[in-house]
């Protein structure tokens, strides 16, 4: 009788403790679109650490793949993910044009799935009740980018046209973050009034190498025609900074230089005038929600459809 009472109790003050075992915790599979990737990699650390240190699941519940940037392989973890009946997926597609077929995908199979990062279409999450996206809403971090820019003393413009000449280093443009950080930032100099004249758009595909080749090709293409150089995240705008000490150039006294992510690196920057400005994309918060609907979606609760975490802007 001592024993039952003494298990009963050792069992009750584990469920006070909220300490769950491998068996009755839900497993929970995640696919990650490239681990090499700086601003995924922040995210991708702090889910685990989320999930394992706060929300108490078991290690081994919680199985985290890299896809390597190739949607195939991508796809055989998902396949995997299935075969392995997990309880629930959090999703960080490499192509967002997949995203109608993974959908079908766990729809039939009936396991509940969290988009992460990189934003499905409404037309494709409308296709199953057991799917939805955590993000942030990518227009808002291209209109700060925007005003960081309209903010500054001389509006951006250095060579004194009247005009913000400005180029633009680009992520994966399949990408929405992509698509609306170019279109969005451009979108608020106009909005505040300001002349804007495009020098030069490339694909950098949110790499610190490629940002550093393209903003190389342009400060040699158009010199001190350069006014401002937009950078659709932080890792391309390191590589952008490189390019421009590299050629001279000041940021702050004749060029501009604004990121999106709000890198550790980046704030510093941010601080002493490196960089003109970022935008925080919350990891945290973005992690954190996931994590949190990921859990309830297990169970069985319904998930609405969007999940939104603001940006915050970063100067000086
Ligand atoms: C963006 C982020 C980029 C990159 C990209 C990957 O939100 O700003 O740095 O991580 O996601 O999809």
């Amino acid at each position: 009788m001592k024993k039952v009472l003494a298990l009963v109790m050792a069992l009750m003050l584990m469920a006070l403790c909220g300490v769950a075992t491998a068996e009755d915790a839900p497993k929970i599979g995640i696919a990650i679109y490239n681990f090499a990737d700086n601003f995924m990699t922040l995210y991708r650390n702090e889910l685990h650490r989320y999930l394992v240190e706060d929300l108490k699941i078991p290690e081994e519940n919680v199985i985290i793949m890299d896809g390597k940037n190739d949607q195939a392989e991508q796809t055989n973890q998902i396949d995997g993910f299935i075969a392995d009946n997990v309880d629930v997926m959090i999703l960080n597609l490499v192509q967002t044009s997949s995203a109608a077929s993974v959908i079908q995908k766990v729809d039939a199979a009936g396991i509940p799935t969290v988009f992460i990062n990189r934003e499905p279409t409404k037309e494709e999450l409308d296709l199953s009740k057991l799917v939805c996206y955590v993000g942030a809403d990518a227009r808002q971090s291209g209109t700060f980018q925007g005003e960081i820019i309209a903010e500054t003393e001389n509006k951006g413009d250095f060579n004194g046209n009247g005009v913000v000449d400005y180029a633009m280093i680009m992520g994966d443009p399949e990408n929405v973050d992509a698509q609306y950080r170019t279109e969005f930032s451009i979108k608020a100099l106009e909005d505040a009034g300001l002349k804007v004249n495009k020098l030069y758009e490339q694909r950098g595909d949110w790499d610190q190498t490629k940002g550093q080749e393209l903003a190389a090709t342009v400060l040699t293409q158009f010199g001190n025609d350069v006014d401002v150089i937009f950078c659709n995240n932080d890792a391309m705008a390191l590589g952008a900074y490189q390019a421009i000490v590299d050629n001279g150039r000041t940021v702050g006294k004749d060029i501009y230089l604004v990121g999106v992510d709000a890198l550790d690196e980046c704030q510093e920057m941010v601080k002493n005038g490196t960089m003109t400005g970022t935008v925080l994309n919350d990891h945290i918060g973005q992690s954190h929600t996931a994590a949190d609907v990921a859990l309830k979606a297990a169970k069985g609760e319904p998930m609405e459809q969007y999940y939104w975490v603001d940006y915050v802007k970063v100067t000086k």
